[in-house]
């Protein structure tokens, strides 16, 4: 399958912005040219961190149109899948070890009128997606292992991403739809573009994109940005 270069998605992740202004923040990045806001929760239980809730998802909601994507590092899952839903979140990805009922849970995003991820650490196999590829709009990989934002990423990462393009194209050519391949944790503009190559479509970008320039610039994110999608038209992926 093609991908082109506008194909590819951007999705800076708060966790790594100033909370203090989070609302320009959001605004700036997608101003920048950003696609989606990725939108990190944990809970010091499924990970050992503590992050934001659906009281911030709203708070941010009028501040963009863009789409929001909820990165759920929670457990249990489904009650605060209707939180989000009601936070004005769009994407609803989780881990599948979270959930004790994996199809219940996403067929519950779909029907609130969102799109539903599953999101599989380091060590979790690609067989978990086995029965549940028609439920499914986006797998995030995750190339760290979930809690913090500035982590390296993991290369074994690329393989698994690689893997994962192979089945997704097969499925794309069976049943004519596209699941996203999306990848989080130490995506930079240096390795951005060996990632697209492995096959992902869509990229979390926390400390590289909030951790660029000067904090007194509104549009200092437009630099980072411009050379993200750079590298990402070098990539045609046949
Ligand atoms: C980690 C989070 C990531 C992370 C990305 O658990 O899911 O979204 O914050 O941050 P960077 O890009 O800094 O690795
Ligand atoms: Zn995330």
């Amino acid at each position: 399958m093609t991908t082109l270069a506008s194909d590819y998605l951007l999705a800076p992740s708060i966790l790594a912005a100033n909370f203090a202004c989070l609302g320009e923040e959001v605004s700036n990045v997608i101003a920048a040219g950003a696609d989606w806001v990725h939108f990190d929760v944990m809970d010091n239980h499924y990970v050992p961190n503590l992050t934001v809730g659906p009281l911030v998802c709203e708070a941010i909601r009028p501040c963009t149109a863009a789409l929001i994507d909820a990165h759920l590092m929670v457990e249990p899952v489904d009650s605060l899948v209707v939180a989000f839903v009601r936070a004005g979140a769009n994407v609803l990805t989780f881990h599948p070890e979270a959930s004790r009922h994996v199809d219940r849970t996403l067929a519950m995003i779909r029907e609130h009128g969102c799109q539903a991820g599953l999101a599989l650490n380091p060590a979790t196999p690609l067989h978990v997606l086995e029965y549940v590829m028609d439920r499914l709009d986006l797998v995030l990989i995750m190339s760290v292992n979930p809690g913090f934002g500035g982590q390296a990423f993991l290369p074994s990462t690329l393989a698994k991403i690689r893997n994962l393009r192979e089945r997704f194209d097969a499925y794309e050519r069976e049943s004519g739809r596209r699941i996203r391949l999306q990848v989080d944790g130490g995506v930079k503009v240096e390795n951005i573009a060996g990632i697209a190559k492995a096959g992902a479509d869509l990229f979390v970008l926390g400390s590289a994109v909030f951790g660029a320039a000067r904090a007194d610039d509104p549009h200092r994110y437009d630099s980072v940005i411009a050379d993200l999608r750079g590298e990402l038209a070098g990539v045609c992926r046949l």
